[in-house]
């Protein structure tokens, strides 16, 4: 018999990667996707299957981490070997603007899974893995951060967040469920969602190339964040879960990186030359040079001229914008992986320079496709991220 997973979250970036993964490993995957009033299914569109067909290994249902009782029927009904919940409202920022909600879905939802799971008798059947984060450490109390490290929350998402990991260590302990926290620090891909910071840079550098746009404005350009690319880190939770005994795990490169570094290396990945001058508000990245080959290579010689000749009238392409600023950030994020290396044999794959490459690659490629519908007439929408 094929292992079953439930995976919450199933549309977002891990979702679809880890869909993929399992599906690759065998498991028939079975995922909860919200209803919207346009289709949200981008991210694993690929990998649908007719409902007509007999034998499918890729199942959607609908529902919500808001509602238990929907939560409990899926889980009752598929009756999953591991349950993976991705499902949150992930964005650090607007959890400022939608707090209660957020604790509603990223704390009360993680409940939610856990109730269900002793309500319906599986405790000895299902291992659950629970999407912790490194915004639990916020305003951090020792560098690097490791298992012990204490946290100590910034936001409304890590508040929530930070209910989700305790009640998942509290049913372990209570109840002998198989349930474990991944503590992820931020991971990356081609399939971001557009308005988290790596995403923002790749998409508008992209789009400043070709000619799209003019400038991109950013937020805290000074924090600090460990960056690793999310299909090394979907491997980490399918290993968390492989484990004899439950438990908790920091999952990171052990770098960590300044935004500003971050928007210096995309830059240079095609060739163009960045420098900050200024400070806070008043802050702006600017073009010193451009390496023709390079730059011809990765996006083309056609853009070339045109790019020089924009810059040379403006050349500063990064402006703050302070609207982006959180009421309170997490500065510096950088986690010790050593009990992950030790217990779970995990290492990541994938450097800062290898996930930037294949990040700019997939942007360059989304944009050049919005430049030829541009040229044939079509209206391109502008992006503010
Ligand atoms: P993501 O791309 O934002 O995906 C979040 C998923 O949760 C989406 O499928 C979303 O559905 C779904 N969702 C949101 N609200 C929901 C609700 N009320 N009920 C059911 N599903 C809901 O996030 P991600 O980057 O893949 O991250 C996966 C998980 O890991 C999240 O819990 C996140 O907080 C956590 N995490 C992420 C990172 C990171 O750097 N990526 C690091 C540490 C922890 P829609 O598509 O319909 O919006
Ligand atoms: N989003 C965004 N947009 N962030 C910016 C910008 C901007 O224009 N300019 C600077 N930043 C800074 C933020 O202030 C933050 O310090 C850093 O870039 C990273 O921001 P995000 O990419 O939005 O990610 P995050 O670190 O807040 O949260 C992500 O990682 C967490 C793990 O540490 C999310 O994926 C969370 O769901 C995840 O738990």
């Amino acid at each position: 018999m094929a292992k079953k997973a439930l995976i919450t979250g199933i549309t977002g970036q891990d979702g679809a990667y880890l869909t993929e993964f399992l599906i690759k490993k065998g498991y028939v995957v079975h995922g909860i996707k919200r209803r919207s009033s346009l289709l949200n299914t981008d991210r694993i569109d690929h990998l649908y299957q007719d409902p007509h067909i007999e034998k499918r290994d890729f199942i959607l249902h609908y529902g919500d981490l808001s509602d238990s009782m929907n939560i409990t029927r899926i889980i009752q009904e598929c009756r999953p070997d591991e349950i993976y919940n991705l499902g949150a409202m992930s964005h650090v920022k607007v959890s400022f603007d939608v707090p209660e909600y957020t604790a509603n879905t990223d704390g009360i939802g993680t409940l939610r899974i856990l109730e269900a799971i002793r309500l319906l008798d599986m405790k000895d059947h299902v291992r659950m893995y629970q999407a912790s984060t490194s915004e639990l450490y916020g305003l951090v109390r020792e560098v690097p951060q490791t298992e012990n490290t204490p946290f100590y929350p910034r936001s409304p998402y890590a508040c929530a967040k930070l209910y989700a990991y305790w009640i998942t260590v509290n049913y372990r302990e209570a109840y002998g469920l198989h349930a474990s926290n991944g503590i992820l620090f931020n991971h990356e891909s081609p399939i971001r969602g557009e308005t988290f910071v790596s995403r923002k840079i790749t998409r508008g550098l992209s789009r400043i190339a070709l000619g799209l746009q003019d400038r991109l404005y950013m937020g805290n350009l000074s924090s600090k964040r460990d960056w690793g690319h999310a299909k090394d880190y979907i491997k980490a939770m399918y290993l968390i879960l492989q484990q004899e005994k439950p438990d908790d795990y920091v999952i990171a490169t052990g770098v960590t990186t300044e935004v500003r570094e971050f928007l210096r290396k995309s830059f240079a990945y095609i060739g163009i030359e960045l420098v900050f001058k200024g400070k806070e508000e008043n802050e702006t990245g600017c073009v010193v040079s451009v390496d023709d080959k390079i730059f011809i290579e990765k996006v083309s010689k056609e853009h070339l001229e045109k790019f020089k000749s924009r810059i040379k009238k403006d050349p500063c392409v990064i402006k703050v914008d302070s609207g982006y600023y959180r009421p309170t950030e997490v500065d510096i994020l950088l986690g010790d992986p050593s009990k992950a290396n030790e217990k779970l044999g995990w290492k990541p794959q994938y450097d800062l320079d290898g996930l930037i490459s294949d990040m700019v690659d997939s942007d360059l490629l989304l944009m050049k496709r919005e430049n030829y519908l541009r040229i044939g007439g079509y209206n391109i929408l502008n992006y503010f991220e």
